[in-house]
């Protein structure tokens, strides 16, 4: 179990981030640069993501470290995202922390990034009263969709996912085709503000089918068909706004009823946690709210820069399975070894 503080890397899609943060999880330190090379291309490109990876890490690191106001060697460990995301990013964050756990003599810890997003909510002061296990996860973000049962550090069940799509993903591509900026989700979500959410009866795929599986093609496949009589012309700006609010409020059905039927999957869980940029829709949270109310158990959603991609959440994954550790009587990881992977 690390005795001192402990540098933790995110590089799995488009955020470049380090955190340091003390063995009981107080976060000493930490810096995020959303890469914004990747705007003009309206979605993340991999091989820029990776360069640019490469060129940030090393300075981000060093400055996250003094802003700790710690010098390299106070680490006690080193911890990186090292899957499932894309393999460029993933390479350049994981070799860079076992080279610098390699250089300061201390172990490497590889976090896998899904698992960072489902123990985040643990994070000290996240949730009021603490969060204990068994809790219903929903992570939904640009390249992610699914429900976990969450049932102990090492223990996550796939309730159901996406068979197309993810939630993001379908947000960004339907905010691109009403001629929205990258990343589109805050932005549909703005637009829709002006619309009414009953003006389009856009399909609510897999609604009410058994488990708790995801589908958004469709739904973006019907938002084009009500473009198409409008070609190359600008949309009216009212119209855009009734076809986001519409798009949403879809999106939101279709969520809480996959949502609901993974309540039913799983033993009664202490509470419904929302994790990834989607968590941020102000008309999913209050769905999401709902349906915890319902079955009488908090919803908890971390604070935005812990929902997004960042470093703090694998940082303290890796102290959770550090702590893990150490409970079963076994000695401290030391993943120094282990290969990025694309898929985990
Ligand atoms: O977790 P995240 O920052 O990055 C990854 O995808 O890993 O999630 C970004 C995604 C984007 O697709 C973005 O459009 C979406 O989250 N998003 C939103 C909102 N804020 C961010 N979607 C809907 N409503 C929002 N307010
Ligand atoms: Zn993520």
């Amino acid at each position: 179990y690390p005795t001192g503080p402990l540098l933790a890397i995110e590089s799995s899609c488009d955020e470049t981030a380090c955190a340091i943060l003390s063995p009981q999880g107080t976060v000493l330190a930490e810096k995020v640069i959303s890469q914004e090379a990747h705007a003009a291309f309206g979605g993340v490109v991999p091989e820029i993501a990776a360069r640019a990876h490469l060129a940030l890490l090393p300075d981000l690191a060093r400055k996250t470290v003094e802003a700790a106001g710690l010098i390299p060697s106070d680490l006690r460990a080193v911890a990186a995202s090292t899957g499932p995301g894309l393999i460029g990013g993933l390479i350049v964050g994981a070799n860079f922390g076992k080279g610098l756990a390699i250089a300061l003599g201390k172990p490497f810890i590889a976090v896998n990034h899904i698992e960072a997003h489902a123990l985040s909510a643990r994070l000290p002061g996240v949730a009021k009263e603490g969060l204990v296990f068994p809790f219903l996860l929903l992570l939904v973000s640009g390249g992610h969709c699914q429900c976990l049962a969450v049932e102990g550090i090492g223990q996550y069940r796939r309730l159901g996912g996406t068979i197309d799509d993810a939630a993001g993903e379908a947000f960004d591509k339907v905010a691109k085709m009403l001629g929205l900026g990258w990343p589109g989700g805050p932005q549909l979500e703005a637009l829709a503000r002006e619309g009414d959410p009953k003006a389009f009866a856009f399909p609510r795929p897999l609604k009410g089918r058994v488990g708790c599986d995801f589908s958004f093609s469709g739904l973006k496949t019907a938002l084009a068909r009500q473009l198409e009589p409008y070609g190359n012309t600008a949309l009216p700006r009212a119209l855009a706004a009734d076809l986001a609010a519409s798009f949403q409020q879809a999106v939101a059905d279709v969520i809480e009823d996959r949502v609901r039927h993974a309540f039913a999957m799983m033993e009664p869980p202490t509470a419904l946690v929302a994790a990834g940029g989607v968590a941020a829709n102000g008309v999913l949270r209050a769905c999401l709210t709902r349906i915890a109310t319902d079955h009488g158990v908090p919803f908890i959603a971390p604070p935005l820069r812990l929902c997004t991609d960042n470093a703090v959440m694998v940082g303290w994954a890796a102290l959770e399975v550090c702590r893990e550790a150490a409970r079963r009587g076994l000695l401290m990881p030391d993943d120094r070894r282990m290969r990025p992977r694309p898929r985990w």
